[in-house]
This record gives C-alpha cells, sequence and structure tokens, in this order.
C-alpha cells in the first residue's frame, strides 16, 4: 500500500543544517532562498485538528548558493499555536475545527472572535516583510534567515474584511499587489485590495456586495481586470455569524446556481460583466489573460466541492484514497457576459499549479507546472509540466515518492518561458527523509538533489525570493 500517509504526520523536530547532502548538478546562478510553508502539528493534548489546512503553520527555508543547499525549519510562533500549548488544547477555529466551546463560550465568542492567526498556507513579500499568510486577513511576519516570528502585520490602513486571499498576486507592470478579501455581516462584500510597492497601506480597487458569499481560495487578474469566480459553494452569513459549526462547513454546495464569473476592472471598480457556467469547484486560479474580446482564465478545477471533503484528516489517513488533483480547466469569458464556454485542456491530472511569475503573469503563456497523480489510488506522486495551450505533458516521477508544489525559478537572462529550474520538496517515506529536488523546467529531467534528515509533511504553497531582491 502506497505510504504517503506519511505526510499527514506531525513533524515536532526543528533544526538548522548549514549544507545538505548533495548530489548531481546545481546551477551555479542559483541563489536565494525557498521558503515553503505548510502545516506541520496535527493534534494538541488529547484534540486532534479536523482538516489538512488546520495544522500548526510549519516554515522550511532552503537557501541556495555557491553551489549549495542549507535548510532550517521552525513553527510559525502564533497566538493560535501558542495559547494551543499553553492550554494544552485547541482555542482557535481553523478552517474546519472549531474549539469545544460551552454555551457561555460560543456567546463570548460573538463579542470576542478569535479568528486564526495559523498562517500555514503560502508565504510572500510585503513592502520589507516576509509574510506567511492565511485566509484570515492577519500575515504573520519573520525573519527569513532565522524564521523567527516576528507578529501580525500592522497594516496602515482602516480597511476592514474577514477573510483574505492567501494567493495575492504582483502586477507585473506596477509591483502593485492585488489581494482579495470579504466581509460578512447584515451586508456580505468582496473586496479588492491593491497595495503599492514600497508600502502597507492597502486600498481599495472594487468592492461588489454579495448576498450569499462563495468560498473562493484565489481570483484571476488580467491586465485590466479581476475575475472573481464565485462557485456554487456558498454560505448564509448570519450561519457564519452564530458559528455553530467550523467556518468551511456552513457552506452550501447549491449546484442549480451554476459558476459566476464576476469581471471587475482595476481603473474604476465597476463590475463590467457577470458569466456564467455550469456548476464546479476550484481552488486555483492558474493564470487569466485578454484576448479577441474575452476573458481567458485558466483554473484547476473538479466536479464539485467533495475535495474539501476528501481533504479531511481522516479521510487521507484512510484506506480510501483520494488523487488530491483536478484538471486544467480553460474558461473563455466573453467580456459583454453571458455564457462562459470551457474545455479541459488536458487529460493529465494536476493540483498546486504554477507558471513563471512575472513573465507569464496575466498574459498569453505556455507552461503550467503543478503536482499530478501518476497512480488513481495514490496521493500527488508526480510532477506534471502542461502546455496550457495544447495539454500536451511532461512528467517526472520516482517510485514511492510524493512531490510537493514545483516553485518555477527563472535562469538569468533567460529567453524561453521555460528556461530556469523548478524546485519541489519530495516526500520519501521509504527513508523517513525528504528531498529538495532540482529539476531542469526546459527538458523536465533532473538536475540535482538535497536530502533534508528528516520526512517533511505535505505543504501547500511556497515561493522563491532571489538574492538580489528578485523573486
Ligand atoms: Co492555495
Amino acid at each position: 500500500m502506497p505510504n504517503y500517509r506519511r505526510g499527514f504526520e506531525s513533524l515536532r523536530r526543528e533544526i538548522h543544517e548549514p549544507e545538505l547532502p548533495t548530489e548531481g548538478d546545481l546551477p551555479p546562478w542559483l541563489a536565494g532562498t525557498l521558503i515553503r510553508n505548510g502545516p506541520a502539528q496535527f493534534e494538541v493534548g488529547d484534540q486532534d485538528y479536523n482538516h489538512w489546512f488546520d495544522g500548526h503553520a510549519m516554515l522550511h527555508a532552503f537557501r541556495l548558493e555557491n553551489g549549495t543547499v542549507g535548510y532550517r525549519n521552525r513553527f510559525l510562533e502564533t497566538k493560535s499555536r501558542q495559547e494551543a500549548l499553553d492550554e494544552g488544547e485547541i482555542v482557535r477555529s481553523e478552517f474546519a475545527t472549531d474549539p469545544c466551546m460551552s454555551i457561555f463560550g460560543r456567546v463570548m465568542s460573538l463579542f470576542d472572535p478569535k479568528p486564526t492567526d495559523n498562517a500555514s498556507i503560502n508565504v510572500a513579500r510585503l513592502d520589507d516583510q516576509y509574510v506567511a499568510l492565511t485566509a484570515t486577513p492577519l500575515p504573520v511576519s519573520f525573519d527569513p534567515e532565522t524564521l523567527e516570528t516576528a507578529g501580525v502585520v500592522d497594516f496602515a490602513d482602516d480597511v476592514s474584511v474577514d477573510t483574505s486571499t492567501a494567493h495575492p498576486q504582483i502586477e507585473p507592470e506596477t509591483g502593485r499587489t492585488l489581494s482579495y478579501g470579504a466581509s460578512f455581516g447584515r451586508q456580505c462584500t468582496y473586496k479588492i485590495l491593491g497595495v503599492a510597492p514600497g508600502n502597507a497601506t492597502r486600498r481599495e480597487v472594487a468592492s461588489l456586495d454579495v448576498d450569499r458569499p462563495s468560498y473562493m481560495h484565489s481570483f484571476g487578474m488580467t491586465e485590466r481586470y479581476v475575475i472573481l469566480s464565485e462557485w456554487p459553494l456558498v454560505v448564509n452569513p448570519l450561519d457564519l455569524l452564530l458559528r455553530g459549526k467550523p467556518f468551511i462547513e456552513n457552506f452550501e454546495w447549491t449546484p442549480g446556481r451554476g459558476t459566476r464569473f464576476r469581471i471587475l476592472r482595476k481603473s474604476d471598480g465597476e463590475e463590467i460583466a457577470t458569466c456564467t457556467a455550469d456548476a464546479a469547484f476550484g481552488f486555483h486560479h492558474v493564470n487569466a489573460f485578454e484576448r479577441d474580446g474575452a476573458v481567458v482564465c485558466d483554473i484547476v478545477t473538479y466536479p464539485d466541492a467533495s475535495i474539501i471533503d476528501d481533504l479531511y484528516l481522516d479521510r487521507l489517513r484512510s484506506d480510501e484514497p483520494t488523487p488530491g488533483t483536478g484538471h486544467l480547466r480553460r474558461y473563455r469569458l466573453p467580456l459583454n457576459g453571458g455564457a462562459a464556454s470551457s474545455t479541459v485542456q488536458s487529460d493529465e491530472r494536476l493540483e498546486l499549479p504554477r507558471i513563471h511569475d512575472g513573465v507569464a503573469t496575466a498574459r498569453p503563456y505556455q507552461h503550467v507546472y503543478g503536482v499530478g497523480t501518476r497512480e488513481t489510488d495514490n496521493f500527488t506522486d508526480q510532477l506534471v509540466k502542461i502546455d496550457a495551450e495544447t495539454g500536451a505533458a511532461q512528467t517526472w516521477h520516482e517510485s514511492g515518492t510524493y512531490p510537493g508544489e514545483p516553485v518555477f525559478v527563472p535562469a538569468p537572462h533567460g529567453s524561453d518561458e521555460d528556461d530556469g529550474v523548478v524546485l519541489s520538496v519530495v516526500l520519501d517515506p521509504g527513508n523517513e527523509q525528504s528531498f529538495l529536488l532540482v529539476l531542469d523546467a526546459a527538458s523536465w529531467s533532473e538536475r540535482a538533489r538535497a536530502t533534508v534528515p528528516h520526512a517533511i509533511p505535505f505543504g501547500f504553497h511556497g515561493q522563491f525570493f532571489g538574492k538580489a531582491g528578485r523573486d
């Protein structure tokens, strides 16, 4: 039986290895730090977190320079984690776990809701700070060298949102960071927020009132527009305020609504079109661009939202496997609204999609990198490189190992979109270890690997921060 389940067990050890054992040929130009984020502790006292998204955030830094790889890992020391360790039980509400509350506790929590700061999903650079991100608007800053936690970022503005995507997008032309958030209340609102380079003030780019907000993990962005993909997984805001259930369990699958794409113009915040499509669900927008009077929007999709249920830890650790991957679907959204058309671009399954950030972002592009599924009774057991136009795919796999999100790092002065390497942390349960895999992105063949002396649980997202301040 595949032993990918090792990737859903806690890692409590924090280590620093200045130089990992490395084999192969590391590109001499590869200088900087890959910082990855993901959950690494799934229980407190005798209580278990319910869902893969709920575990305590841990950062892993791979420092690449002069042909060597250093490694350090450290828990993000959040209030959510500290309170849980101090109390010996779960204290804050996570994505799919609520603390056991007395009636009194529940009433109190209405006046003092403590959103989690367990920022386990992604990392980003915000102005001059390195931050860990989750779906609450509480980025946690940390030192990129030591991985020491500094604390929740204090934004210099009065913007109020209850959720915030862990997938901000950087406009290639301006360097501005765009983010999507939602506020819940008597009137619910989607908000697009922008942060200009060199400051930490969020400005409202667009806002849209909504009766039944959709659960949207990420959003699409073209040169002129932002696309909110409203999957028919929606919530009655009253249910959230009463907090009878963990956050995500308040959302209901209502396929009759179909999927609604809301196209918002960045320049003035106007909604210029709504397009509709059949019911579907997705976490990750891959890329989007404008072509022939339409927005082309590539998203990893699923027929419905049951993928969220598949990622409960009980299920992931059970004998009933889930591939954990969807398909690359290309939506064409007419700028004058109406029905969207869509096609599945490739038979190859994928998740955790990445592109050549900056160069491919918001433009017609060719290459998507992701984790894939080779054996359908297995978890993510290969890396894939898919041609977004033709669907042609290349794969990398090594029997009994489980790769994580492939992060593309461009070669300096490269000419082709795939001129560079991808970095992926691969779990090797048979050897109780993980390794950093360096693939040549163009030839899709291994260049080097550096072995970490412990098994790293499956993570979500990471970013490469170049040495000269280049991402
Ligand atoms: Co994500």
